[in-house]
């Protein structure tokens, strides 16, 4: 029960990571607000997410509909202990043949979508005496890998945004971290394997990435989010925990 009775908001709560998260927090005493843009994926997830879990329906892209869900939770729960800034993507491609438009699409859902998430439950928080937030970044932040140019800038950004944010909001007693995940069993890579020539083969190669020689699962990751969410976790700030199987520890 490491978050009983703990207002907690996950964005893409309807699937893969964000649904192992709620789930987890859930089973941890956790009041739940699962949002998601798909508010149908939410709404099943709110129901097995544990007495009081709620659906809440988000674009992460948009400022306003951000501000909406803070305003929400406050307004029914009175507080915001832990926010998991979790919603994202990946499109395929390097710069140059990344169109500008489905760029400026990525960075406002995996970038903004945090910078918002934040911008308006930081007041909140420090209002209540403090808070957590945990930012889903990527092994991707910090090592490249082909043909995934705006992800990987998108998620090398939210690692340093969490930096950022961790020194500025440290006296508000609020805690900034990032999960770095590798390769996550997920409808994300699901996505990946239909776009590509040979998906057995690229599920192959991935799993070699690896000295464990496989794909995590989405709980493997969301252990280390609850983590980063609760008390024992009370001298970590500015961190990025990173959940990858040993692929950038080679
Ligand atoms: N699966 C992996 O291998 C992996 C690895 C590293 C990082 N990540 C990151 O983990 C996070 C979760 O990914 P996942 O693998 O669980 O993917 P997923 O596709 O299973 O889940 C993403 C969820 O986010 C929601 N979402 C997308 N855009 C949104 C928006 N604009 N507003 C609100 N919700 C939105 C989707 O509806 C979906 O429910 C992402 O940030 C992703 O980049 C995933």
């Amino acid at each position: 029960m490491r978050l009983q009775s703990k207002i907690c908001i996950v964005t893409g709560g309807g699937s893969g990571i964000g649904r192992a998260v709620c789930l987890l927090f859930g089973r941890e005493g956790a009041k739940v607000m699962v949002a998601d843009k798909d508010l149908h994926a939410a709404q099943e997830v709110a129901s097995l997410a544990g007495s009081g879990a709620v659906a809440i329906a988000v674009d992460v892209a948009n400022r306003d509909s951000v501000r909406a869900m803070i305003r929400k939770a406050v307004g029914e729960f009175g507080r915001i202990d832990v926010l998991v800034n979790n919603a994202g993507y990946s499109i395929k491609g390097n710069v140059v043949d990344t169109d500008e438009d489905d760029w400026n699409k990525l960075i406002a859902v995996n970038l903004n979508g945090v910078f918002y998430g934040c911008k308006y439950a930081i007041p909140a928080m420090r209002a209540q005496g403090g808070g957590v937030i945990v930012n889903t970044a990527s092994v991707l932040a910090t090592i490249g890998l082909r043909d995934l140019a705006a992800y990987c800038a998108s998620k090398g950004a939210i690692v340093a945004l969490t930096k950022a944010m961790a020194v500025d909001h440290a006296a508000d007693h609020i805690r900034v971290n990032c999960i770095a995940p590798g390769n996550t069993d997920t409808p994300i890579l699901d996505t990946m394997f239909a776009q590509s020539r040979n998906p057995a083969e690229l599920r192959r190669e991935m799993e070699q990435r690896n000295p464990m020689n496989r794909i995590g699962s989405p709980e493997e990751i969301a252990y280390g989010i609850l983590y980063l969410a609760c008390d024992e976790s009370s001298f970590v700030t500015g961190s990025t925990l990173t959940v990858d199987g040993g692929w950038t520890a080679q």
